[in-house]
């Protein structure tokens, strides 16, 4: 197949890459001059793991290319929409700005029988409109949600664990035109789809909706054993024996049930508010009110963070030293969007401590954005003279880090887990001060 990919970003670049490697003939296209060089010169612009190596190999194939005109997608039979939808400036909604801009862009390159397919997280609502669109120009719109995460993006990708088509329906029953994108689709598909991977045929609404439920299902599950943590605070509860007995439980499960500095990134806390925004303009904001409480859990964690770590400096941070280990708002990734870490090293600062901020990938995207900060090459280096340090972004450098050797660096040995990675008994042993959340 002839595929366009518009947007190549954490989602389009991987989209593009994997679709090349799938066997088909991609072109990305991107705004962004620097970024599309980069790509073109087979070079990631951002950290993902395993996304290098998927651009050379593609792009040995000749099959992959990248352009910053519109132009080229011309010619493709399948364009997917791959464009962020941030949160707006000062409001809960969605900004479809870039959704808006790559449509109008591409209206007039598309033929007869070509294939808009939408990945972008949107409001419920949006393909119905951009479909309207399309009327009269013999293209057909399909909202084909995404679901990968960042780290694991190459594989969630190549082998995801569902793949849901949003078609043209009528009654309920996908229309001609509707029945004609899927057969499209699934030969772009085919390889994942003849692996066994579910698919999950619907209509625009329900496919819009999959992907904001699946992301605010995952946001609850983190804010309920970080509500769980709280509970812990106040009774000397451990929060990790509590998530594990619970999680053995097949109907609640374990994954996602590590309760620390809350979640972050550029995809569950911007999409919880769009969708609340959302709820709120089609009149059912009661639906979702527990999504508030969701988000507010959420900014509790970074809060206590901060009053931890006053209370292990003696009833101030004014002055003092603070290690902060990772930036990144997960590990095995260099974003930095609503980054729990910055958010905290900065309020520390704000408050008067004087933070030295460390991660593997994360630091040049950190210093842009937060240049008050100060940052060093390792832990080590962050770590030096502090009279507190706090893992906030459980990468494995920091898990395994030597309580010894961490040790003898520092000013005082203070540690707060703001993952709960660390084994608190090695820790003590080892003569640390060790704190947590949600662990006595
Ligand atoms: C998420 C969804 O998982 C993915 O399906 C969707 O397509 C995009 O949004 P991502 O943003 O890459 O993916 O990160 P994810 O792995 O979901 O983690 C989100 C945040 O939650 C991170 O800050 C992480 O540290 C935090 N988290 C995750 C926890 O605090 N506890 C957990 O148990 C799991």
């Amino acid at each position: 197949m002839r595929i366009s990919v518009i947007g190549c970003g954490y989602l389009g670049a991987v989209h593009a890459a994997a679709m090349a490697s799938l066997g088909h003939e991609v072109v990305g296209i991107d705004v962004d001059v620097a970024k599309v060089d980069a790509l073109r010169a087979g070079k990631a612009p951002f950290y993902e793991p395993g996304l290098p190596e998927l651009l050379t190999s593609a792009g040995a194939t000749g099959r992959l290319s990248f352009s910053t005109e519109m132009a080229d997608a011309a010619g493709a039979d399948v364009h997917f929409l791959c464009v962020g939808t941030p949160q707006k400036r000062g409001e809960f909604r969605a900004d479809l700005q870039y959704v808006e801009a790559a449509f109008t862009d591409l209206l007039p390159h598309l033929g007869a029988g070509d294939l808009v397919v939408g990945k972008s997280t949107v409001p419920v609502g949006t393909a119905e409109d951009l479909a309207a669109r399309l009327e009269g120009t013999g293209a057909t719109l399909v909202w084909n949600p995404e679901f990968l995460r960042e780290g694991f993006a190459v594989k969630d990708t190549l082998h995801p664990d569902r793949l849901v088509y949003g078609l043209p329906t009528t009654d309920g029953v996908p229309t001609d035109d509707g029945a004609r994108a899927q057969t499209l689709l699934d030969e772009v598909y085919a390889a994942p789809l003849a692996e066994g991977t579910p698919l999950v045929v619907t209509d625009y609404a329900t496919a819009q909706l999959v992907k904001v439920a699946a992301n605010s299902f995952l946001a609850t599950k983190i804010s309920f054993i970080n509500a769980m943590a709280e509970l812990c605070e106040a009774t000397g509860a451990d929060v990790t024996q509590l998530a594990d007995a619970i999680g053995f439980d097949d109907r609640i499960g374990r994954r996602f049930l590590n309760a620390g500095l809350g979640f972050g990134g550029g995809c569950l806390p911007k999409d919880i508010r769009a969708f609340m925004a959302r709820a709120g303009e089609l009149g059912v904001s009661d639906a979702l009110g527990f999504l508030r409480e969701v988000d507010s859990v959420n900014m509790r964690r970074r809060v206590r963070v901060v009053d931890l770590a006053r209370e292990v400096c003696d009833g101030s941070i004014v002055g003092r030293r603070v290690a902060v280990l990772g930036a990144a708002f997960k590990p095995n990734s260099d974003d930095v969007r609503d980054s729990p870490a910055l958010s905290v090293a900065e309020q520390m600062r704000l408050q008067g401590a004087h933070v030295t901020v460390t991660d593997p990938q994360a630091v040049p995207n950190a210093a842009a954005r937060w240049p008050e900060l100060r940052f060093a090459d390792s832990a080590l280096d962050a770590a030096r003279d502090a009279d507190v340090v706090l893992l906030a972004t459980e990468w494995d450098d920091y898990r395994s880090i030597d309580p010894a050797a961490l040790g003898a660096v520092v000013a005082h040995k203070r540690i707060l887990d703001g993952r709960n990675v660390l084994d608190p008994a090695a820790w003590r042993a080892a003569g640390w001060t060790y704190r947590a959340l949600g662990r006595p």
